[in-house]
């Protein structure tokens, strides 16, 4: 969910809708606002849907100086005007909205609030109601009432919320734990939101929270304190990004621009990262990375696949055993670590609940790490030992593309630096300075005949519920990603499979007209990927082949530019990229904004 709220400028509706936007990413099956003027008007308008819906509800006399806003991604509750934020409390003067899970919520709602007139089903009701109990019943102040409230929580609740009083209607009441938010300062009034995106209209200056303190924030002063009332000095910092970088650029999807810019990236992340042919890494951190026996990189979702092809770049560059992990498995299960880990962490956002909650783990055991991410100044970059910037530019659309791409780039990167460091040959050797630069161009030439890809899907992926890509070794880590790309935005249940496995049970899935998608693109696996293809072809599949150029044979259907065996993820996902695009676009989907997801999930 995305949380955004102002207070000292008259124009906090549209303050408040443009931030919501900026926040759509993080959930988008409803959303609310929350205004005051001051004067005693007060305004809810809350819609199930996107924020247009919710812009379109809103009438021209729902005017504010102070508000809140929220958009949402379902967990408790379905998504209906009920149960979108703002919540409020029965006798309509507390507002909130809240991103996270309260774990012990129905056990605060069984002490307290037994005969409380609940509207909605969701956790975030009960702590609204929480507050005006203890102000009504006890006769306590907010924000005394607000403490005791937060000390229920349990401590394995996440929260980022936001509480209002129409008693003091120029009063945001700000709290977290795990879930993210920033304070932004601006000139003359406050604001708070869940990412800087949201607030970088009216703001580049931010002060960060830590979880368990208590914020105030009025249009011309913020104080923060933890829950015992000692108060916290907090610098500001500043966050260079471009507001407009988040057009769509012409592009009819978001989607389709990113995958775009993915040659670009590649030729800006050379530019930040090598100083001549040689990669510029913090020394500090490679030294770190030296004294390590295992390197255990942790991500969700795309973040996890590129890691899957990290750990083969560490392993060969720099000779250190290095595993990739899921990271809401390893929270909570991992394996025997070594004596002395190194912890990657892969995360687009920088603010994934999943990751994040590995990394407390490794803060408490003081084991060193790095976040790899695509945003500055993240939870998870904050709070990491080390950070690395994928330079990607804002990611918009929910499926990562440049996202994925980057951080293999930077894998690999490292992983040279690494090595040389330790002074491998297999390191100074590996030419990756020009091979990411003809990468970039291989990943052009790919783009440039989009059209191809566009004929392809309307062909063997419109109709099919169910479709397979198959690789050996990096190949199959491709495969992974190919496959969640087409199901995540084109709802065609898709499966990554080793091709070799296929005959111990899976090709029993394979019918006349199942689309067969293999990556072939490394020397020793090639011509073993392509008997388990003909074996899904002797069934009746529709087999369709990714092929290296040097690989290549008459009949294959997308011959990819060859480049360093390593690398050939950078180029073989692209084709996987624009088939799962144009599957979706051909059956007129939101590409963008695929059902049931959000790009930055902040809660476990
Ligand atoms: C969400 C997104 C995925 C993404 C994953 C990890 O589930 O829908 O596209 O891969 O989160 O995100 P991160 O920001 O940690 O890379």
């Amino acid at each position: 969910c995305g949380i955004v709220g102002v207070t000292g400028n008259k124009d906090a509706v549209s303050i408040l809708i443009g931030g919501l936007k900026r926040l759509e990413y993080r959930g988008y099956d409803s959303a609310g606002i929350y205004v005051n003027d001051q004067n005693g008007h007060d305004y809810l308008v809350k819609r199930p849907g996107r924020i247009s819906e919710l812009e379109a509800a809103i009438t021209p006399d729902v005017h504010g100086s102070a508000g809140i806003g929220h958009t949402r991604w379902a967990t408790h509750g379905v998504p209906n005007e009920a149960n979108a934020h703002p919540q409020y409390s029965k006798d309509d003067r507390f507002y909130v909205v809240h991103n996270g899970v309260i774990e012990n919520y129905q056990q605060l709602k069984d002490q307290y609030l037994e005969n409380y007139p609940f509207k909605s089903q969701t956790d975030t009701e009960v702590l609204v109601a929480l507050v005006d109990k203890f102000v009504v019943e006890y006769k306590m102040d907010t924000k005394s009432a607000l403490l005791k409230m937060l000390r229920l929580i349990s401590p394995d609740s996440s929260y980022a919320m936001v509480l209002m009083d129409r008693k003091q209607p120029d009063t945001l009441f700000v709290a977290k734990n795990k879930s993210p938010l920033l304070i932004g300062v601006c000139d003359g009034y406050n604001m708070v939101g869940s990412d800087a995106l949201s607030m970088l209209k009216q703001t580049n200056r931010f002060m960060e929270l830590e979880d368990h303190e208590l914020v105030i924030v009025k249009p011309d002063n913020i104080s923060i304190e933890d829950f015992d009332g000692n108060i916290k000095h907090r610098d500001t910092f500043t966050v260079d990004m471009d507001a407009d970088a988040v057009g769509k650029g012409g592009y009819p999807f978001y989607m389709l621009k990113e995958i775009n810019e993915q040659p670009a990236v590649m030729r800006k992340l050379v530019q930040h990262y090598f100083n001549g042919d040689q990669p510029q890494v913090d020394e500090k951190l490679l030294a770190d990375l030296k004294n390590a026996d295992h390197i255990y990189i942790v991500g969700a979702g795309t973040s996890y696949h590129a890691g899957l092809v990290g750990a083969r770049l560490f392993e060969k560059m720099a000779k250190i055993p290095t595993t990739a992990h899921i990271s809401s498995e390893f929270a909570y299960e991992h394996p025997l670590l070594s004596k002395k880990p190194f912890f990657i962490f892969l995360t687009q956002s920088g603010e994934t609940a999943d990751s994040r909650e590995v990394l407390v783990h490794v803060n408490e055991q003081h084991w060193p790490s790095l976040t790899i991410t695509n945003v500055d100044k993240s939870t998870l970059s904050r709070e990491a030992t080390y950070t690395m910037l994928l330079d990607a530019g804002p990611e918009i659309a929910v499926a990562s593309t440049k996202g994925y791409t980057a951080q293999i780039a930077v894998e690999a990167i490292l992983a040279k630096a690494l090595g040389e460091y330790l002074n491998y040959d297999e390191a100074k050797n590996f030419d990756l300075k020009n091979q990411l630069g003809s990468i970039a161009n291989g990943m052009q030439s790919i783009i440039d005949s989009k059209d191809d890809f566009q004929a392809l899907a309307s062909h063997y992926l419109s109709q099919p519920r169910n479709a397979f890509y198959i690789g050996r070794g990096i190949d199959w880590s491709v495969s992974l990603e190919a496959a969640l790309k087409l199901k995540e935005i084109s709802y065609v249940q898709a499966e990554g499979f080793a091709s070799g496995e296929l005959k111990h049970g899976t090709i029993a899935l394979i019918e006349k007209g199942t689309p067969v998608i293999a990556i072939i693109t490394q020397d020793r696996t090639a011509g073993l990927t392509r008997s388990n293809l003909e074996e899904t072809q002797a069934r009746g599949s529709n087999a369709l082949t990714i092929v290296a150029r040097h690989l290549a044979k008459e009949d294959d259907t997308v011959v990819i530019p060859d480049c360093d065996p390593l690398l050939t993820p950078l180029l073989s996902v692209i084709p996987a990229q624009l088939l799962a695009y144009y599957t979706s676009l051909g059956k007129g989907l939101d590409v963008d904004k695929p059902r049931n997801l959000a790009k930055s999930v902040t809660v476990q």
